[in-house]
């Protein structure tokens, strides 16, 4: 679509006012509606067209990835009366029933034990972590025995998500906050030692084609896990991780990282030494 700069404007602003009002849509940040809303006006023939682009770019880069509407309200108070319990055990296996309502995370909760054993044992003791483009898994927490002392900052799109992250990690006594991000146009400036970048890189790419690189390169930590999924949300191979291993190494071919390549059942990971 065409216009001057004061057409845009508006043209934009009806785009985010109509994405906001759709209740899939509504706790999005602002600033990632914006930035896909622009696209796709410019790329579409009339607002319409943009608004209903915009959602569906919405739906494949976060939306997709629930299975139903979040209950955060109810999980709050499972988490609750877990930890009043004193059973770690119980606590436990609440953070993994909310893991069920992220695909990402319920794809990983069978390797969990497995999945930061291997990790933990390649890197020296961590006491700094980001998790960009987190999703729910900052309730993997109780999984990575990390020392008490531990910050962790984690970052999403998604404002009631990131609203319960934080009750979660207070409830859980870790040291830290989750920040409503778009990291594509902003990445998290805190340093820390190990940064997760889990199964997000396409999502970003989706938005922005040198998106994952420029959040690799400027996440401010030494040591980076990176991830793949193996599986369509579908749940079809269709020879994903050849296909992302490819990408991951076009990627890092002209960086003088160090890189280790772990694989999982459901999971392709790699960890950058910057
Ligand atoms: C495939 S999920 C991965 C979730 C998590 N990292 C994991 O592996 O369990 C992709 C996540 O990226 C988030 N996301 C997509 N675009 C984003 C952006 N521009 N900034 C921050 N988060 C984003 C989505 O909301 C979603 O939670």
């Amino acid at each position: 679509m065409k216009g001057d700069e004061s057409d845009k404007k508006k043209q934009l602003d009806q785009v985010v006012n109509a994405v906001l009002k759709s209740p899939k849509y509504r706790n999005v940040c602002d600033d990632l509606i914006k930035n896909i809303g622009a696209q796709e006006l410019s790329k579409q023939k009339n607002i319409k067209a943009a608004i209903k682009s915009t959602k569906n770019k919405l739906h494949q880069i976060a939306g997709a990835y629930f299975p139903k509407k979040p209950d955060y309200c109810l999980w709050l108070n499972k988490l609750r009366a877990a930890k009043k319990s004193r059973s770690e055990e119980l606590f436990r296996k609440v953070c993994a029933d909310i893991m069920l309502y992220h695909y990402s995370t319920r794809e990983r909760l069978n390797i969990l034990d497995e999945f930061y054993a291997r990790i933990f044992s390649l890197l020296p003791a961590i006491n700094s972590i980001v998790d960009v483009a987190c999703g729910f898994h900052p309730l993997s927490i109780p999984w990575m025995h990390l020392p008490q002392r531990v910050r962790y900052y984690a970052y999403d799109v998604y404002k009631d998500m990131i609203r319960f992250l934080n009750e979660f990690m207070a409830l859980n006594e870790v040291q830290g906050c989750a920040e409503v991000m778009d990291v594509v146009q902003k990445t998290p400036e805190i340093s820390t030692e190990l940064a997760f970048v889990l199964n997000t890189i396409p999502c970003f790419e989706q938005i922005e084609k040198s998106a994952g690189l420029k959040v690799l390169e400027s996440i401010n930590s030494n040591f980076l896990v990176v991830s793949f999924p193996a599986h369509t949300l579908g749940g079809r191979e269709k020879d994903m991780r050849r296909h992302y291993e490819a990408r991951f190494g076009e990627l890092t071919e002209k960086k003088n990282w160090i890189i280790q390549r772990l694989e999982f059942k459901t999971e392709l990971v790699f960890l950058i030494t910057k």
